[in-house]
């Protein structure tokens, strides 16, 4: 049996006290049958560099308990391993498997964070040039919004929204009866809005790959375009990451659970994306969900793909989705509607 398990609680209940005993349990458990299980089998992962350290401290006050109570071993080279150990936030754990894989997306291994005023600089002077280069195919939006309006539509999209736009459809648009005397321009700056922005998108990616930098968006749409791209790549991590642990699980976004989804073996159940209790997700392989479940006391778990049953709306519908490319067809028009409304 396989099964994934979820786990949801209040504060303070112990939810990353299970999640790092489970951490242990795994290597405990693979001592015990004679397997061989590394540090590089399992991931951890939370949300801020803290919680990671706090969680790696907390693995290795229970590694050293396990050598002090007279069980070195197996535990002695565990705890000389955990400096590779695959526990980190979500960007650490993109940045950490992109830097393996890069080439196979034709980026640098060696790339460097682009981040704070470096991004800014970069995303301005890619919509500059681009103006400065394409103001003629840019006249539909400019004769709507006024040039220095158009320039903040594209700036905004590239440095704010563009994580969003990789999964979120912004809301719906609007009908050219809502728009009335406007729809015939507003229609024709959507449209070039749409095709403009994907060129200004490849062309920014195009600049900051050539320059060996990758920033934080990227760190997580270029791992999921991998894992979904890539068979060869994802049957690879599938192989390798058996256990799969996140703490603070109802912060995850859709892109990330995406990753997390994609890198689920194949016949597991589908996974439920974000509760809005405070919760965990862990990716078990073999039949310890049950015993667990005795362990756990007051927190409530459930099996991944069930709903928890007082807050069936707590789930986004997305359990099993099917990846989408980033920027599938209608989500830069709906990334357009949503800009548009403040300027009109
Ligand atoms: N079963 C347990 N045995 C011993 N100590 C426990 C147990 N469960 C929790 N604790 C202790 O209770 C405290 C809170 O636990 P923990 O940090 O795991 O809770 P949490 O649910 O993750 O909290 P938060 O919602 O703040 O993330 C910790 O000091 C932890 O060591
Ligand atoms: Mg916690």
């Amino acid at each position: 049996m396989r099964s994934d398990i979820f786990i949801s609680a209040s504060a303070g209940t112990g939810k990353t006290y299970n999640l790092v005993k489970n951490y242990i349990e795994v290597f405990e458990e693979a001592f015990r049958r004679g397997e061989t299980l590394d540090v590089h089998n399992v991931v951890a992962i939370t949300f801020t560099n803290k919680a990671a350290k706090e969680m790696k401290d907390r693995v290795i006050s229970w590694i050293d308990d396990r050598i002090a109570l007279g069980h070195p071993g197996k535990w002695k080279t565990l705890r000389n391993r955990l400096t590779y150990a695959w526990i980190s936030t979500i960007h650490s754990f993109c940045e950490r498997l992109l830097r393996e894989s890069a080439l196979f997306l034709g980026i640098d291994p060696g790339f460097q964070i682009l981040s704070g005023m470096k991004r800014v600089m970069l995303e301005q002077q890619t919509v500059r040039g681009f103006f400065e280069e394409n103001l003629e195919k840019l006249e539909p939006l400019i004769e709507l919004t006024g040039l220095d309006e158009a320039f903040k539509i594209f700036r905004d999209s590239l440095s704010k929204l563009r994580h969003e736009l990789a999964v979120h459809p912004s809301p719906a648009g609007y009908s050219s009866l809502e728009l009335g005397e406007h729809a015939e321009k507003v229609m024709a700056g959507s449209e070039c809005f749409c095709v403009n922005f994907r060129e200004l998108l490849d062309r920014y990616e195009a600049r900051s790959y050539r320059m060996g930098l990758v920033d934080f968006d990227q760190l997580l749409t270029k791992t999921r375009d991998l894992l979904l791209q890539m068979p060869q790549v994802r049957e690879k991590y599938r192989e390798r990451f058996k256990y799969i642990l996140i703490d603070e699980f109802q912060d995850t976004d859709e892109l990330q659970s995406e990753i997390v989804s994609l890198l689920r073996k194949e016949g597991h159940e589908s996974l439920p994306l974000r509760g809005r209790r405070e919760t965990v997700y862990l990716q078990v392989q073999g039949s310890r969900c049950d015993g667990l479940q005795q362990n756990y006391g007051r927190i409530q778990i459930q099996r991944a793909g069930s709903a928890p049953p007082d807050s069936q709306q707590a789930f986004a519908p997305g359990a099993g989705r099917v990846s989408k490319p980033p920027l599938p067809e209608d989500h830069a028009p709906r990334l357009f509607w949503r800009l548009l409304p403040l300027r009109l």
